[in-house]
C-alpha cells in the first residue's frame, strides 16, 4: 500500500482528557489546510461498531481475555480495511482515540494476556503497518477514574447499556495500565510521545501540536480551548 496520509493515535487511561484534546488537534489541523478524518476504537465502521457493543456493554457479560483480543482485533480488521487505510491512500490524516497500545495496555498488562500472543495476532491483521505518531496521555489513575466516572453520570444514567465495564475495574488494574502505557512507549520510541495530561487543556493541546511539527513539518495554529 502507498501511504500517503499519517495516521496519528491517541492513547492512555481512563479520564485523561483524550477525546477533548482529538477535536482541538482535529480543528488545528484542518486550519492548516490537512485534510483530516477521526475515529476511534473499537468501533469507526459500522460492523466494527457492531463489535464494540458486544464488548463494551454492561450487559455483554464476561468474555475470556484472548476472546476479547481477538475481538478488538476483529474490529480493527474491519477498521483499517474500511477506513483507515482507504482514507490515508486518498492523503487523509487520520487521527484515532486509541488504536492496537489499547490492547497492549488492557489486555496485555491489564488481563496478563502475554504481549507475544498479542503481536502474533497484530501481525496478521495489521501486518507491519504502524501508526506515524502516538500520543500517550499520561494520568495518576485515581484522578483520571474519578474524571472518567464523573462524564458517564453527567453524560447518562447507568443501564443495562452503559459502556462502563473496564471503568469499573478497580484501582490495581488501573494502575498496571498506567505503567503498562509507560513501557509501551519505552518500547516503541521511534513514534510514540507521552504527555502529561494532568497539566491545562491548553498546554496539552500545545505540546501536541509541537511534536506535529517536529514530526511532520506541517505548523498548525493553536486552537483556544473552549472552556465549560
Ligand atoms: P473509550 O471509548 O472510553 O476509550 O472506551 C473504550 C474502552 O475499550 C476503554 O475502556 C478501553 C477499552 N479497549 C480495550 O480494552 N482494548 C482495546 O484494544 C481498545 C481499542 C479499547
Amino acid at each position: 500500500m502507498t501511504q500517503k496520509g499519517r495516521f496519528i493515535t491517541l492513547e492512555g487511561g481512563e479520564g485523561t482528557g483524550k477525546s477533548t484534546q482529538l477535536k482541538l488537534l482535529q480543528r488545528a489541523l484542518s486550519s492548516a489546510g490537512v485534510e483530516v478524518t477521526t475515529t476511534r476504537e473499537p468501533g469507526g465502521t459500522p460492523q466494527a461498531e457492531r463489535i464494540r457493543n458486544l464488548l463494551l456493554q454492561r450487559d455483554s457479560g464476561k468474555f475470556d481475555p484472548l476472546t476479547e483480543v481477538l475481538m478488538m482485533f476483529a474490529a480493527r480488521r474491519e477498521h483499517l480495511v474500511d477506513k483507515i487505510w482507504p482514507d490515508m491512500a486518498r492523503g487523509k490524516w487520520v487521527i484515532s482515540d486509541r488504536f492496537a497500545d489499547s490492547t497492549r495496555a488492557f489486555q496485555g498488562y491489564g488481563m496478563d494476556i502475554p504481549q507475544e500472543t498479542i503481536e502474533k495476532v497484530y501481525a496478521l491483521v495489521a501486518g507491519d503497518f504502524q501508526p506515524d505518531l502516538t500520543f500517550i496521555f499520561d494520568i495518576d489513575p485515581e484522578a483520571g477514574l474519578q474524571r472518567s466516572l464523573k462524564q458517564l453520570q453527567v453524560t447518562q444514567d447507568a443501564t443495562e447499556s452503559t459502556e462502563d465495564r473496564y471503568e469499573r475495574m478497580g484501582i490495581a488494574f488501573h494502575t498496571r495500565l498506567r505503567e503498562g502505557f509507560l513501557e509501551i512507549a519505552k518500547k516503541f520510541p521511534d513514534r510514540c510521545v507521552v504527555i502529561d495530561a494532568a497539566q491545562d487543556i491548553d498546554t496539552v493541546h500545545r505540546a501536541m501540536l509541537d511534536a506535529i511539527t517536529e514530526r511532520f513539518g506541517v505548523t498548525p495554529v493553536a486552537e483556544e480551548a473552549r472552556h465549560g
